[in-house]
């Protein structure tokens, strides 16, 4: 398997100028230690071009939290994939559980965001996870099928290979409880013969990451899973030190 390893800070609507200049300069202190792993960071779309220009020349790698399906015109408030990638965007985040949950974006409308991500030269972590209730009721493979069939439907199983995939329980985010690195792995696996069924070789290759509650202290045992390609981290991606913990685990 020659998969790289990805971490990547979801920052979510946290930050100020001054506390993003720290937070960048600790971050690139440390970098050293995380050769061997794609690092991400991912700040509200009002600082991308400032942690582009903060991080311009470091291994350090900036993406959006969200995107626009429309490409340019009278839609208050969007931002367009053409717009990310002239301020310094690599990646872009699509459907988090929080723009699906809070924002109602529907499986069709992430799928539509992928695609767009997609063919404006970003690269799309697509977000995918289950409930609580859900987990509960055993229909995770079920909800996280249907999750990733919206992309395959609407973009071709190949789309898959240029993008990313993250695996966020949603009932591990910012709750401080982790899936057990056996939990996460079955899902990541459950993935991967999913796509493998339709093409071995975009299963293969398409890295899936785990996000909910990583912290230095766990990345090590979820990272060491087969299908475990790394993170998306929240709240340990604020402190420079948590942050570097994680990808220095992950490395
Ligand atoms: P936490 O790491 O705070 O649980 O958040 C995970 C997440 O939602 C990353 O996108």
């Amino acid at each position: 398997m020659s998969r790289r390893i990805m971490v990547a800070g979801n920052w979510k609507m946290n930050g100020s100028n001054e506390s993003i200049a720290s937070l960048l300069a600790g971050i690139k202190a440390g970098m050293d230690a995380a050769d061997k792993t794609t690092v991400v960071v991912c700040p509200p779309m009002i600082y991308i071009h400032k942690v582009q220009e903060l991080t311009a020349g470091t291994a350090i790698s900036v993406g959006a939290q969200n995107l626009s399906v429309e490409t340019s015109g009278a839609f208050t408030g969007e931002m367009s994939s053409a717009m990310l990638m002239d301020n310094g965007c690599t990646y872009v985040i699509v459907g988090h559980s929080e723009r699906r949950a809070l924002y109602h974006e529907s499986d069709m409308l992430v799928a539509q965001k992928y695609g767009v991500a997609r063919a404006g030269g970003l690269i799309p972590i697509l977000c995918i996870g289950e409930t609580l209730e859900e987990r509960e009721a055993g229909i995770t493979e079920q909800v996280v099928g249907r999750q990733l069939d919206a992309v395959i439907a609407m973009e071709g199983v190949k789309a898959l290979a240029d993008g990313v995939i993250a695996y966020e329980p949603v009932w591990a985010i910012g709750t401080g409880k982790t899936a057990s690195p056996q939990q996460a792995q079955d899902v990541h696996a459950f993935i991967r013969s999913r796509i493998a069924e339709i093409d071995a070789g975009v299963a293969e290759k398409v890295q899936i990451l785990y996000g909910g509650s990583v912290k230095g202290s766990n990345a090590v045992e979820l990272f060491a899973n087969e299908d475990i390609d790394g993170g998306l981290i929240g709240g340990a991606s604020l402190d420079a030190e948590d942050f570097l913990a994680i990808c220095t685990a992950a490395n």
